[in-house]
Formats: C-alpha cells, sequence, structure tokens
C-alpha cells in the first residue's frame, strides 16, 4: 500500500468519515450512491475519498463530467483501474493489454457489431422473446431480475456463438460464467488474486471456458459454413501485423464483451418492468406506440424497432435514473487541476453515472420517470452531451450502445403487445452488492397476457 499524498497543498476537500487503513471502503461498498451524494453535497463538483492503499477524487456535475471523460489514455488509465477483470479476461486481454493493443481488440468488435450484424443479431433477439416469453401461461409471479438475466444470455449466446449453441451450450456457458462472476467483487478490485474459494472457483471456470470455446473454433476452421456471430468475427481477425488471435485471446475478448453486456442489458431490462408497473399512463403510450408502428401486424423487424422513439426514450431513461454501472474509474498518469484544486498523479478518480444523472441543473425534477426528457423538442441528452452517462462518454463510451439499445426494445416490444404487469412489494430497492447494480431480488412482479387489441385499454 502506498501512503496517501494527504499533504498536499490544494488537494479537493476530504469527505469526513471512513476507518483507519480502509478510509471509505466501506461505505463504498454498502452504499456507494449515498457516499458520493454525501460528498457532492457537502462539497460540490470535486472531493476526496480514502480508499485503501489509494486517494480516490470523485468527479460529478457537468463540467466535472466532461472534464473526466475528455482525457487522453496517456493522461488517465484505465488499464490500472481495472486490473480486477485480468483473471477473467486474461493476461494480455482488453484492459491488461497495452491501450494501443487493446485499441486494435476492441477494434474487432466494431466489424461483430456493424449494422449487417445488428439486423441479423435483431432477428435472433426476436426469435428468443417469442421462444421465452411464449412459454409464459395466461398469468403468474416472476423474479423479473432472475427473467432479465436469463434471457439476455440467451439471447447473448445467439449473437456470441450463434443460434445452434444457444440450445446446445446455454447451460454449460451460464455454469462457467456464474463461477467466473462469482470472483469479481469488491474484494477484487484492491485484491484479485487472493486464494479465496471464490477465485479458486473464477480460475477453474476460465480454463474450461478456454477448452470450451477451443472446440468451437476448431470446428468452425474446419466447416465450409458462413458464421455470422461474433466468435466468427474473432476467429477471421488478424492483428495490424498480421498475427491472428489465439484461442485464448478469442476467448478472452468473448468474455469482454459478455462481462460488458449481459448483466447491464440484464438489470436495465428488469429496471423498466418496475418503472412500468409504477407508471401505468407511460405503459399506456408505448402500447399504443406498438399498435401505431405494428398495427395488426405480429412479427416484427429491425426497421420497426428503430421507429419506437418512445421506447427508446423510456429505455434511456431507465438508464438515467436506474445506471447499471453506477461509478467508473480511472488511474491518474499526470497530475491535473481542476476549479483550482490539484489531482495528484497516482489518484484513482472515479465518475458516478448514479449521482451525476441526478444533477438538477441537467436533469430538471431529476428523481421524477420522465422518458419525455428525451423525445423531440426536449431531448435533454443533447443539451448536456455529458449529462446522459450511463454507457460512458468520450473515447471509451460504451461499444454496445446500439446493440443494448435493439436488445432492449426487441424484448419489451414483445412484452408491450402480449402482457401487463403489476408489482407485488410495496418497494423495489436498489442492490448495491454486485458490482453491475440492479434491483433487489426476488423483484417480484405478476404478468397477465392480454391479446394485442385489448392491451393498454
Ligand atoms: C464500455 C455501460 C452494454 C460493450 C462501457 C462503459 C459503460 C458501459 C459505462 C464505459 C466504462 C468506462 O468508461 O470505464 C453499458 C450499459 C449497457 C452496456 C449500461 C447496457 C444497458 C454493452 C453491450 C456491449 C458493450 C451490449 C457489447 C455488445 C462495451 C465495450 C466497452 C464498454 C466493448 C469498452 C469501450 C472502451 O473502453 O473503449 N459500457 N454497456 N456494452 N461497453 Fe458497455
Amino acid at each position: 500500500l502506498r501512503p496517501l499524498p494527504l499533504d498536499l497543498p490544494n488537494l479537493p476537500p476530504m469527505l469526513p468519515g471512513g476507518l483507519p487503513f480502509v478510509g471509505h471502503a466501506g461505505e463504498l461498498r454498502s452504499n456507494p450512491v449515498a457516499m458520493v451524494q454525501r460528498g457532492r453535497d457537502m462539497f460540490g463538483d470535486i472531493f476526496c475519498v480514502r480508499l485503501p492503499g489509494t486517494l480516490g477524487v470523485v468527479m460529478t456535475g457537468h463540467a466535472a463530467q466532461e472534464k473526466y471523460f475528455r482525457f487522453r489514455d496517456d493522461e488517465v488509465s484505465q488499464r490500472e483501474a481495472y486490473q480486477l477483470m485480468t483473471p477473467v479476461f486474461g493476461k494480455g486481454i482488453a484492459y491488461d493489454a497495452e491501450p494501443q493493443i487493446m485499441k486494435e481488440q476492441l477494434g474487432f468488435f466494431h466489424g461483430a457489431l456493424r449494422e449487417s450484424r445488428l439486423r441479423t443479431y435483431t432477428d435472433g433477439f426476436i426469435a428468443e422473446s417469442e421462444h421465452f416469453f411464449g412459454k409464459w401461461g395466461q398469468t403468474g409471479e416472476v423474479n423479473m431480475l432472475e427473467v432479465g438475466n436469463e434471457v439476455t444470455l440467451y439471447t447473448s449466446t445467439r449473437c456470441l456463438l450463434g443460434d445452434k449453441m444457444r440450445f446446445k451450450l446455454s447451460k454449460e456457458f451460464s455454469e462457467l460464467y456464474a463461477d467466473l462472476e462469482g470472483g469479481i467483487n469488491v474484494i477484487s478490485f484492491f485484491a484479485p488474486y487472493l486464494p479465496l474459494p471464490a477465485m479458486r472457483r473464477r480460475d477453474k471456470a476460465r480454463v474450461k471456458m478456454v477448452e470450451l470455446i477451443e472446440k468451437i473454433v476448431a470446428e468452425r476452421r474446419s466447416d465450409a459454413h458462413t458464421h455470422e456471430d461474433i466468435l466468427q468475427t474473432l476467429v477471421e481477425s488478424s492483428y495490424a501485423d498480421g498475427r491472428k488471435l489465439t484461442v485464448d485471446e478469442i476467448t478472452g475478448l468473448i468474455l469482454t464483451i459478455m462481462f460488458a453486456g449481459h448483466h447491464t442489458s440484464g438489470v436495465t431490462f428488469s429496471w423498466i418492468a418496475v418503472l412500468l408497473a409504477q407508471h401505468p399512463h407511460i405503459f399506456r403510450r408505448l402500447v399504443a406506440e406498438q399498435r401505431e408502428i405494428l398495427g395488426d401486424r405480429e412479427r416484427i423487424t429491425y426497421d420497426d424497432l428503430q421507429k419506437m422513439k418512445l421506447l427508446e426514450a423510456t429505455i434511456k431513461e431507465a438508464l438515467r435514473l436506474y445506471p447499471p454501472i453506477i461509478l467508473v474509474m480511472r488511474r491518474v498518469l499526470k497530475a491535473f487541476e481542476f476549479q483550482g484544486k490539484q489531482v495528484p498523479e497516482g489518484s484513482m478518480i472515479i465518475a458516478s453515472p448514479a449521482v451525476g444523472q441526478r444533477v438538477p441543473e441537467v436533469f430538471p425534477e431529476p428523481h421524477r420517470f420522465d422518458p419525455d426528457r428525451f423525445m423531440p423538442g426536449r431531448e435533454e441528452d443533447k443539451r448536456w452531451p455529458y449529462g446522459h452517462i450511463a454507457f460512458g462518454a468520450g473515447r471509451h463510451r460504451c461499444m454496445g450502445i446500439v446493440f443494448a439499445q435493439l436488445q432492449l426494445r426487441a424484448l419489451w416490444s414483445h412484452l408491450l403487445r402480449n402482457f401487463e404487469f403489476d408489482l407485488l412489494d410495496p418497494s423495489y430497492p436498489v442492490d448495491y452488492t454486485n458490482l453491475i447494480v440492479g434491483p433487489r431480488p426476488p423483484c417480484r412482479v405478476r404478468y397477465r397476457r392480454v391479446g394485442q387489441q385489448s392491451a393498454g385499454t
């Protein structure tokens, strides 16, 4: 642990509280959003917290977020902030790679996420919605968090490994994936290689995952069929020097995109259920939008999804109120100044979508669920380019925004046309125990099947 540079002149103000050695880590673990909000209420856009072995500098509010997301990679480093992912993604992959190599690796995803591919994936999202929700009865009680995570696991497997593998491999893939995830928690931020049972399971699961992907890659290499999935893009890709990706790298990149896109979409799916059941007038307007775009048609297309503007705005608003990634981090490589305060080299800067998206100067009545703020005429996100940061911003902005939007629109378009929902519990609090933050289980919801004609009337 390095001593914290607390004696430097002109540091941002220090948040009171915290304990010896661990500083504010306890509060960061139990309720990070309340901690960041407490600091913002006391000091405004910038303040310090003590973290194990490092100084944290929290930056919220539009000006601070703009500064944060405009840094270059030689000024602040994601690599050093996200070391916890290395045991899952693998050595030399994504955040563990040199920035130039990471850029090339993420570049492979550009090919996998181009429009023609998104059209293919969308067919998979639509087919999965029909298959998955087709099995629901006339009425029933579900845990919407589980539903969100399960249905997006299937859609992800389709896009990553193809429709065939969705049915063949989902169970094995999901068990290994659960063990990998179990080894990622707040402790691993500071000590990713502690010899704890969860971390051992994580490491074993990664070895098995490489074996699993190795078999599929070998089949692909001897297979004349064309495959339109992310695995195929990676199998065909090479680095700028002509080198092909190894199976370990392919597996690491599959896991990178899975970790980036699966639970984030799953918890957003479940928040939408909660928010729509709490706001029936928005639910009815969304059902009307479906009718307007589709008429009596049951089969939807990629182009239909593009027209669903209120649904798009609803997803954006759910992500504003409940961003699955509540904090993002960077290690400072070059000291800088902001609002007259000095931020030293080596400190960890933190931005918070959860707090930053509820700043009233940017989003009036910030705690109100109001999808219209993103509709033509208001477009509050366009007026404040660093206000809506659920997908990050700047050079490392999420690469899966369109993918996530299309997936959520396909799933919700199906639900809006076929079901109504009621909440079963008095409140649906946020659960901060996982790295990807969603509603606290069991997140119970009752569904009722409706005909398209009677829905919302
Ligand atoms: C980066 C959020 C879905 C791929 C990010 C970041 C955020 C984010 C906040 C920036 C992290 C930072 O600045 O440190 C989300 C949310 C999602 C979602 C809320 C769903 C609702 C997806 C999906 C994919 C994806 C579906 C892929 C298909 C990526 C990648 C990056 C990224 C590759 C790294 C970009 C870079 O560093 O240049 N995401 N994401 N995400 N996301 Fe997403």
